[in-house]
């Protein structure tokens, strides 16, 4: 089982200039992301804890669908959820963007800091009533533009960016071919029903990807998977 230090090299972000987009998911092993309540849950038990923490830990921004946040009841990133010692250099916590439409948000999770990201269709009403407390960003005008958030998460020196779901979003993401890495927790469980896979999207595409590694912790598998861009 590696260490914290282990998992972090493991896990260590490539050196790069512009925005590299990991996703983190966890599924059973008949690929359900909901456990039998809807939630993530403890669907990973403790590996899977642990490596949400160091994967928070080592990101500069974490961007996540409304629906995970209302779902899950996300608070705002705080510092005792990451690893100091991680994040030598740089902000105590990484900045928390959600992604939404209705700009219907749990009141616990609209604080300073939170940067809310709505395309211009979403009401203006609502987007000043949330710029009194938090940093509402517009792009696109009916759908998410993400070169234009990419490109401000660059122009903020937010490179490492991690995708905490969920399926909706990650869907439109692996449509725009801008997912470059996903990490995927497979629990050993099978949990039927009809819970959500971790895309949901309106076609289907076929992105290749290269297995990163491939972790046996307690049963629990910690994959990492990079998108192979050569048969892009
Ligand atoms: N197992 C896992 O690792 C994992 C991870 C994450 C989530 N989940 C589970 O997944 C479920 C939630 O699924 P979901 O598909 O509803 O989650 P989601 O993708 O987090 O949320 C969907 C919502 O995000 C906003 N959104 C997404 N893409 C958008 C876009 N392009 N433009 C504007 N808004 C956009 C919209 O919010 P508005 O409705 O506010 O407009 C949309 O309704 C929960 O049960 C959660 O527990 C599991």
């Amino acid at each position: 089982m590696p260490d914290l230090k282990e998992l972090a090299d493991l896990y260590a972000y490539p050196e790069s200039h512009k925005p590299w987009l990991r996703t983190n998911f966890v599924a059973s092993v008949d690929g359900a992301v909901q456990n039998p309540e809807g939630l993530s849950g403890n669907l990973g038990g403790e590996p899977d804890a642990r490596l949400f923490k160091v994967l928070r830990s080592l990101s500069d921004v974490v961007v996540v669908g409304a629906g995970t946040v209302r779902a899950e009841g996300y608070h705002p990133i705080s510092a005792d959820s990451i690893h100091e010692s991680l994040r030598e250099g740089r902000s105590r916590v990484p900045v928390l963007a959600v992604i939404s439409r209705s700009l219907v948000l749990p009141e616990q999770v609209v604080a300073p800091g939170l940067v809310v990201i709505t395309p211009a269709s979403s009401s203006v009403e609502r987007r000043q009533e949330l710029s009194r407390t938090v940093e509402v960003v517009v792009a696109g005008e009916t759908e998410i533009d993400w070169a234009a958030v990419l490109d401000a998460f660059a122009a903020r020196g937010l490179n490492r960016v991690l995708c905490e779901g969920g399926p909706d979003l990650n869907g439109t993401l692996v449509d725009l071919d801008l997912v470059d890495e996903t990490c995927l927790t497979i629990s050993p469980h099978l949990v039927g029903g009809p819970a959500k896979r971790m895309t949901v999207g309106a076609q289907a595409v076929e992105r290749q990807m290269r297995l990163g590694h491939a972790i046996d912790e307690d049963g629990v598998l910690l994959t990492r998977w990079v998108r192979d861009r050569r048969s892009a």
